[in-house]
């Protein structure tokens, strides 16, 4: 296994007096999938808000291929190789998919004050990079991003990511808002980029996804990491335990045939339920 290229070790982080995020070890590889899985709440964009400089841990230190690193603001990390696709890609709906590709980094063209946006390249670059992605829809650089679909958005994000030579690739909930086809191409980028040496960390909901393009994985409950394993070392039940908080799911089922086995069969109404599991509450 080769050296990791990111390190997180004993990662605090509290706003105030809540503490979002406790001693969080982590190691990202090149070549990896890092999925990052956990309940609404548990967390997983805070992490990602630290390891892309939008916070700063509270304790806790981060290594950059082995040399400690601190980041001061998003654009220490990006100079670190890291770059982060937020939630629907990121981008701007207003802004030509040409410029959005280069925002922060526009080519120009002519000298001094007739230097200006070079749209003819910034556009053929990204219809290039998006191509390269198995994105064949889209052929004029000029249009707006507004008009391309969530993976198609999430293909500019990363194609760019990978355009500026990122080394960690952070995606937070990519496949979320897409369909079944849309989701798979997305996968499909994440692999290619993987494929490249780039080390992914997906953060995801979805258990079919991460076991498909995942090689490591770590599951956050209430900020703390409850479980860190390699492919295979886990089944797909016990992940979506994990992730469900797996006691209160499996208590829920253990009611449900409780009282169907009283009850010839039906299904107890969300009231009956409640005074089952809670019965000093109501009633
Ligand atoms: N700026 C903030 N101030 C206070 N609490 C916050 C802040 N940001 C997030 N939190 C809290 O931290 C917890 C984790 O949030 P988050 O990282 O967004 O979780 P996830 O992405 O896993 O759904 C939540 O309880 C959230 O309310
Ligand atoms: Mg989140």
């Amino acid at each position: 296994m080769s050296a990791p290229l990111l390190k997180l070790t004993n990662v605090c982080k509290s706003y105030g007096t809540t503490d979002v995020l406790t001693d969080i070890s982590l190691e990202v590889r090149p070549g990896e999938v890092l999925c990052l899985l956990g309940d609404n709440g548990a967390g997983k964009s805070t992490l990602i808000k630290v390891l892309s400089g939008f916070h700063e841990p509270t304790s806790g230190t981060l290594e950059i291929g082995g040399a400690p690193a601190s980041f001061k603001s998003p654009r220490d990390a990006s100079a670190h190789g890291i770059a982060t696709v937020h939630q629907f890609g990121g981008t701007f709906p207003l802004m030509s998919i040409g410029r959005s590709f280069f925002v922060g980094a526009e080519p120009t063209k002519g000298w001094g004050p007739l230097k200006r946006f070079d749209r003819k390249y910034a556009g053929e670059v990204a219809v290039r990079e998006m191509r390269a992605l198995g994105i064949t829809r889209v052929t004029d650089g000029d249009r707006l991003v507004g008009g391309l679909s969530g993976g198609e958005r999430q293909a500019l994000a990363i194609g760019r990511a990978v355009y500026f030579g990122a080394n960690v690739l952070i995606l937070d909930e990519p496949t979320a808002a897409l369909g079944v086809k849309e989701a798979t191409h997305v996968l499909r980028i994440i692999m290619q980029a993987r494929q490249k040496g780039i080390a992914v960390i997906l953060v995801t909901h979805n258990v079919t996804h991460a076991m498909t393009v995942g090689d490591h994985f770590a599951v956050l409950i209430r900020g703390a990491l409850a479980a860190d394993f390699r492919k295979g070392e886990r089944t797909r039940e016990e992940i979506t335990d994990l992730m469900a908080g797996g006691e209160a799911m499996a208590e829920l089922e253990a009611e449900i045939e409780t009282y169907q086995r009283e009850h010839a069969g039906h299904v107890p109404d969300p009231s009956e339920l409640e005074r089952r599991t809670h019965p000093k509450q109501t009633g």
